[in-house]
């Protein structure tokens, strides 16, 4: 008898291995922060002599946020990472991964600012990302892993950006700011997100923002048709991966640069499956998106905000989560909505921070946007902002904040 026909010896029960269950791991909060002022696109559709129809139905928005002056990705990124903290304190956070495409050094990660600002323990790895939009998400995805292998332990994923683009050209109506703070834990209160993930990516000159410059440079054409050959590439990876079929996910939220260009996406993906397009369906997804503009790294998760804010029917079902950022990369994940995610919710509170933005002229508008480049030149900034947390200026070239006192 070789050793390989040796009968197994048999094991003792209590040396079985036991089943493993499958740890669930996903998004267990998600706080959005906002500018402090906003620009009604009426008001630039009348300045350009442009139809507001255009704006409203052409591109599918209504209005963008502007920063203060003593605003920027560090403060947004902070207020929104601060109703996390305040919510679920600081244990089990020993990762923070910032995700942005408008950094305010090329050297330091702006979520060393936020570490700071929020008093966060020192035994904290923190690490910037970039890859257009599409960074929020790869943070997600890595926090994911993290989480996979440290079940007790949480990842704080930050995603804020301030959309840039030259005045006068035909990108200016689709700016915004905003951020959006991402919990991801073992057993998450709102979304599960599930293993399989389609992902794509194609070297395109859609989008980019050369080291000389503030404002991105777009053929926004060929951004449509990018976002569009991404989403089904991903789709169709996510079904090779072993993905769920379309008829399985009740809603989609996309990433947004402008609504109508997920509406636009999406219509090809159900062309591209054979099932009927309800541009209803996305609906709730954009209602915050159409009024801070474009968010780039946060807008996804704005959009998924809004969705389980304000969609009350979600509990147990599966939804889909697109993500782009130009140049090009996109990616497809899925999620279970937990049963009990309305207990969880933030509802109001984004509503609130939307309408409590103070409106700007075009003119005090566009005075704003060209002192937005972030700069090594000592300057103070003026105090403006009612947020938690202030960019005080530029004192040796180096950029500080401060806590305001307000909530
Ligand atoms: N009533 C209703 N609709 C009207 C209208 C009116 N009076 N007038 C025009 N429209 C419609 C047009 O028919 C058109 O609709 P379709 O696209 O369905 O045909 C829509 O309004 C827009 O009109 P135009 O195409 O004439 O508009 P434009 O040339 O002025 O520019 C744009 C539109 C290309 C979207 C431009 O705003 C732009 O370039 N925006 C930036 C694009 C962008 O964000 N790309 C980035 C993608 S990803 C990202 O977010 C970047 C990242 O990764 C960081």
């Amino acid at each position: 008898m070789t050793a390989q026909q040796q009968p197994a010896q048999q094991q003792p029960a209590q040396q079985q291995p036991a089943q493993q269950q499958p740890l669930s791991v996903g998004i267990h909060d998600i706080a959005i922060a906002t500018g402090h002022h906003v620009l009604e696109l009426d008001d630039l559709a009348e300045r350009l002599g442009v139809d507001p129809a255009k704006y409203h139905v052409g591109i599918g928005q209504d209005a963008f946020s502007v920063p203060a002056p003593d605003e920027d990705i560090v403060t947004m990124g902070a207020a929104a990472a601060k109703e996390v903290i305040d919510r679920h304190g600081v244990e089990g956070i020993r990762t923070v991964l910032f995700a942005t495409e408008s950094g305010v050094d090329q050297s330091k990660a702006a979520g060393v600012y936020v570490h700071g600002l929020l008093g966060l323990p020192q035994n904290v790895r923190v690490v910037e990302l970039k890859q257009a939009c599409y960074g929020g998400t790869a943070a997600v995805q890595l926090a994911l892993g993290i989480i996979a292998r440290a079940p007790h332990e949480r990842v704080l994923v930050i995603a804020a950006d301030v959309a840039r683009y030259d005045v006068d050209t035909a990108a200016e109506p689709t700016q915004g700011a905003g951020a959006a703070a991402i919990l991801v834990s073992a057993d998450p209160d709102l979304v599960e997100i599930e293993p399989a993930a389609g992902v794509f990516t194609a070297d395109v000159d859609d989008f980019w923002r050369p080291n000389d410059r503030s404002t991105a440079l777009v053929d926004g054409r060929l951004s449509v048709s990018a976002y569009v050959d991404a989403f089904v590439g991903a789709w169709d990876d996510l079904a090779a991966q072993g993905g769920p079929a379309y008829e399985d996910i009740v809603r989609f939220v996309h990433h947004q640069p402008f609504t109508k260009m997920a509406l636009k996406a999406h219509r090809k993906l159900t062309q591209h499956v054979g099932v009927p397009f309800d541009e209803s369906e996305l609906a709730t997804g954009f209602t915050y998106n159409r009024q801070t503009g474009n968010t780039y790294t946060a807008s996804l998760w704005i959009g998924l905000a809004a969705l389980l804010d304000l969609d009350d029917d979600l509990g147990g079902e599966r939804i889909a989560l697109f993500s782009y950022g130009s140049g090009s990369v996109g990616e497809l994940v899925t999620g279970i909505v937990r049963p009990d995610y309305r207990d969880h919710r933030r509802q109001g509170r984004v509503g609130a921070l939307l309408a409590a933005r103070v409106p700007l002229s075009v003119d005090a508008y566009r005075e704003l946007h060209a002192s937005g480049a972030a700069t090594s030149v000592d300057v103070e900034r003026p105090r403006v902002t009612a947020a938690p947390y202030r960019f005080v200026g530029v004192r040796g070239g180096a950029r500080h904040y401060e806590a305001t006192g307000q909530d």
